[in-house]
Parts: C-alpha cells; sequence; structure tokens
C-alpha cells in the first residue's frame, strides 16, 4: 500500500504510522510527506527525497496551491493519501480528485465538534465522553463517512491540554488500525458512506486501545 501523507506540524501520527510499517504490522510504504509548512517537523521524520513542502503564502488563492499539492501528490501514486494533522482546508477539486482514496484523523468523536479547538469545545459542551475519528474527506469540512473511533471518558480535572494529550495517545494507534483494514483492502468510500468488508457502516466502528 502505498501511502501519501499530508502534515502541518509535529508529525507524531505520521511517525505512528512510520513505527508500524516499521515493526511490521502495517504492510505500507510512505511515498512521500506534503506540508503547507515549510518548517514542519513533520517532514524531518521522512529522508529528504521523500519531502515535499510549499509555503501556501507564496499562492494566490488556495486553488493555486491545491493544484500543485495535487499534482506532487499524484506523482508518488498513492494507493491513499492520510491527512495526518494536516491544518489547512482541502479544496473542492483536490478532495474530488483523490475521493475514496482520502482520509483525515480528527480529535474528536464526529460529528461532534467538527474544525478546529475540539477539546474546548468538548468541555465547554460537558461532553461525558470524547475521542477521535478517522473518516473519509469530502469537501465539507470534517463531514465524510466516519469509519472509526476511539474514546475516552471526559474527567473533571480535564483541561483542553489535558484531553488533546490523551486523545492524540488514542489517534496514534486508531489511525494505524484504520490502515491496517485499507491495507488489507478491506474498506472502501461508496455513495458517501463507508464500507467494511463490503458492508456498509452505519455507525463508525469504536475501536479499543490500552491508555497509553
Ligand atoms: C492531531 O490531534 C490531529 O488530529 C490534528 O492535529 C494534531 C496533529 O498532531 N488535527 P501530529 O502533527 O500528528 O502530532
Amino acid at each position: 500500500m502505498r501511502l501519501a501523507v499530508l502534515a502541518s506540524g509535529r508529525g507524531s501520527n505520521l511517525q505512528a504510522i512510520l513505527d508500524a510499517i516499521a515493526a511490521g504490522t502495517l504492510d505500507a510504504e510512505i511515498v512521500g510527506v506534503f506540508s503547507d509548512k515549510p518548517t514542519a517537523q513533520a517532514l524531518r521524520r521522512v529522508p529528504e527525497p521523500l519531502r515535499w513542502s510549499r509555503n501556501a503564502k507564496d499562492y494566490p488563492n488556495r486553488a493555486a496551491f491545491d493544484a500543485e499539492l495535487a499534482t506532487a501528490v499524484a506523482a508518488t501514486r498513492p494507493d491513499w493519501v492520510v491527512c495526518a494533522g494536516y491544518m489547512r482546508i482541502l479544496g473542492d477539486a483536490f478532495v474530488q480528485r483523490f475521493r475514496g482514496h482520502l482520509l483525515n484523523i480528527h480529535p474528536s468523536l464526529l460529528p461532534r465538534h467538527r474544525g478546529l479547538r475540539t477539546h474546548a469545545g468538548a468541555l465547554a459542551a460537558g461532553d461525558g465522553e470524547h475521542g477521535a475519528s478517522v473518516h473519509f474527506v469530502v469537501p465539507e469540512l470534517d463531514a465524510g463517512a466516519v469509519i472509526a473511533q476511539a474514546a475516552l471518558p471526559v474527567l473533571a480535572t480535564d483541561t483542553p491540554e489535558s484531553l488533546a494529550a490523551r486523545v492524540l495517545r488514542l489517534e496514534h494507534p486508531l489511525l494505524v488500525a484504520v490502515l491496517q483494514m485499507a491495507a488489507a483492502g478491506r474498506i472502501t468510500e461508496q455513495a458517501a458512506q463507508a464500507t467494511l468488508d463490503g458492508q456498509p457502516l452505519f455507525t463508525p466502528l469504536r475501536l479499543e486501545f490500552a491508555p497509553g
């Protein structure tokens, strides 16, 4: 399975993928890491020839940036394109080009808390549980079919920072688990629904992981 990874920052989710590949638990190859932030730590997690980055500010508009990104991603012939902490909205043209092969990890139990500041949002809403989701990307932000989620209880003592740290520890095994299913050819997006082994997933898979 050829994986292209889009990342804007730290890249701990990318590292989880790299670690699973190195451990032999994920049958995949990273064919490129793509960033809208040339200083992203994520880029330094892979050898130089696999890195692509451009400063989005150097482009007149989103479509121009996305077009160059799409050309670079397509050139690596990925089976799947994974947004792992990619913080820039992907325009419709990019999404349509890779649709059905484009995944995102989002730090909330979608459909709750789309967009940014999900941890503060979960606290403000008084949610009893919170977590992370891996979903297919569609043009509407964080609105695509969810494949799998991992949840944790919100504690009375939680802050946005403590929640972010605990959710991140769920994100890593969750993302790897979904990519294992992708590598085995078990997941597809059909008519805006996620399928597992050819069956529509009417509710996302709930995966459980030991606290990291
Ligand atoms: C993660 O919480 C991811 O879900 C998100 O941004 C964070 C990125 O973390 N939207 P990293 O760059 O993978 O360490």
